[in-house]
């Protein structure tokens, strides 16, 4: 079993675009007050981190802290201050929410959100921080297999919403998860999906895109760079979201958000990219 931990990684730019683009998918949806949403999250994490003195996030959530609103942002900062306000993000001991939390700050009292994670130690905590939310439910175990499981007893008029967010710990997770994405909407055709992914260079994420394309998926990708590629840094020097059965309306308010926070969360002043894909 991987040894991946998040809370080394709670925070970062990675964090920061995939938690605003969550947000902003699932305002999108229960504005318009549609009926129930069920909201599976397949790798849910801790749900809540402390920031370490030196960690990652320094250069993501603790960056947009610092930085001037703006309009993109405001989901996101209204979203943090729900989690427990203040954050104390700045210093060592500060607090920062994972996707679990946030999540259950855009649901209704109406909704259902089930958080699937395979690691039991990480699973036990986040059911301790979210346990007594009665429109919460904890699953330990494999999260593309238990979502499936999850999808065939879910009423057909529910809206669901499936946030897919995998450690990358291993190359395989690139490809296993095509399969997953095709399968699932065949299932659902109009549940939303949103897939996050890191950008070390754009190898991986162009075959993903290509795959995904190729096996008829339709589906728009956000994805900001914040280090320029031509440095050949071996870090994370990016990510992006592929976002499946959004409206047209949410790709380009989440291509906004990437656009908002390319400034802020570039490594070299000034020098980042938004790339915004997508096909039928
Ligand atoms: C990137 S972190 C999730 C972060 C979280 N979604 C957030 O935004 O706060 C990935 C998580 O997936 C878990 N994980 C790894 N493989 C898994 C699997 N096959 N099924 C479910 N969870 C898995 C890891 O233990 C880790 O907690």
């Amino acid at each position: 079993m991987s040894s991946y931990r998040h809370r080394y990684h709670a925070g970062n730019a990675g964090d920061v675009l995939k938690h605003a683009l969550l947000i902003e998918v699932l305002n999108d949806l229960v504005e318009p007050k549609l009926g129930r949403l069920v909201y599976i999250d397949t790798h849910a994490g801790e749900g809540r981190y402390t920031l370490l003195g030196t960690g990652e996030w320094t250069e993501g959530i603790g960056r947009v802290d610092a930085a001037e609103p703006s309009a993109e942002l405001l989901p996101l900062r209204e979203a943090l201050a729900r989690c427990g306000a203040p954050l104390r993000l700045a210093g060592k001991g500060g607090e920062y929410p994972g996707s679990p939390q946030l999540a259950l700050t855009a649901l209704r009292p109406t909704d259902r959100a089930v958080f699937i994670e395979r690691d039991p130690e990480t699973s036990a905590l986040l059911r301790r921080l979210v346990g007594s939310d009665r429109r919460a439910e904890v699953k330990t175990g494999d999260g593309l297999s238990l979502a499936k499981a999850v999808l065939e007893g879910t009423p057909s008029e529910n809206t669901v919403v499936v946030h897919v967010d995998p450690a990358y710990t291993d190359k395989t997770e690139w490809t296993d998860i095509v399969g997953f994405l095709y399968d699932l909407r065949e299932a659902r055709p109009f549940a939303v999906i949103m897939l996050w992914y890191p950008v070390k260079s754009l190898t991986r994420p162009n075959a993903l895109h290509a795959t995904l394309r190729k096996s008829g998926v339709a589906a728009s990708v956000v994805e900001l760079q914040v280090t320029p590629l031509d440095i050949e840094r071996n870090a994370l020097n990016g990510s992006g979201v592929v976002l499946i059965g959004a409206t047209a309306s949410c790709v380009s308010r989440c291509a906004a958000i990437a656009t908002a926070l390319g400034p802020i969360l570039a490594t070299h002043e000034g020098r980042f990219t938004v790339r915004t894909l997508g096909w039928t």
